[in-house]
């Protein structure tokens, strides 16, 4: 047991990526670790954690603007704690059978934050899904949940490990 708190903060627009910081926050605890899931609009100072999660969703080859926006208004304190990002997005299994890197967006912020590593874990795009674009997407088939609960577990496993050995 740890017991070091850890934020795992979220930007959504539909709910799966709040799915996969459940999902983590959740292992955190199994694991010993006080973990606190939020919105990444709710997060106004980091300063309280130890460690952060910090996870988008991926629409037109885009993070998240929510995560981004904490990411930036919370720079300086995330540069001095253990931060990992991760996005969610592709609706194949893709991401199941490779580590698919972070896009360019990402890939900046993980500079900006200084984060030790970014994953990238497949979406979920529903018929619960609201938006013109969602429905036209699902006609042609680009549907279903593709959240590898087994590989979330996993990543969320590797974060407690390194925390403890920090
Ligand atoms: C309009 C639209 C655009 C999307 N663009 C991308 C994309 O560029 N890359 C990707 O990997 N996934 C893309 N996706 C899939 C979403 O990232 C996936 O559904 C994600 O899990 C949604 O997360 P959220 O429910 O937390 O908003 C797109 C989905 C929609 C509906």
């Amino acid at each position: 047991m740890t017991g070091k708190r850890v934020l795992v903060a979220y930007g959504t627009k539909h709910g799966a990526t709040a799915g996969i910081a459940e999902r983590i926050g959740t292992t955190l605890r199994e694991d010993g670790l006080d973990a606190v899931v939020l919105p990444a609009d709710d997060v106004d100072d980091v300063r309280d954690y130890d460690a952060v999660v910090l996870g988008g969703a991926l629409y037109a080859g885009h993070w998240s603007g929510k995560a981004k926006r904490c990411a930036q208004r919370n720079a300086d304190s995330l540069r001095r704690r253990p931060v990992w990002l991760f996005s969610s997005g592709p609706l194949d299994r893709s991401a199941e059978e490779r580590d698919i890197p972070p896009v360019p967006a990402v890939a900046r912020q993980m500079q900006l934050v200084g984060a030790r590593e970014h994953k990238t874990f497949g979406g979920s795009l529903t018929a619960a899904t609201p938006g013109l674009l969602a429905r036209s997407m699902l006609r042609q088939g680009k549907g279903g949940d593709f959240r590898d609960p087994d590989r979330i577990r996993s990543w969320a496993h590797h974060i407690s490990a390194e925390l403890a050995a920090a």
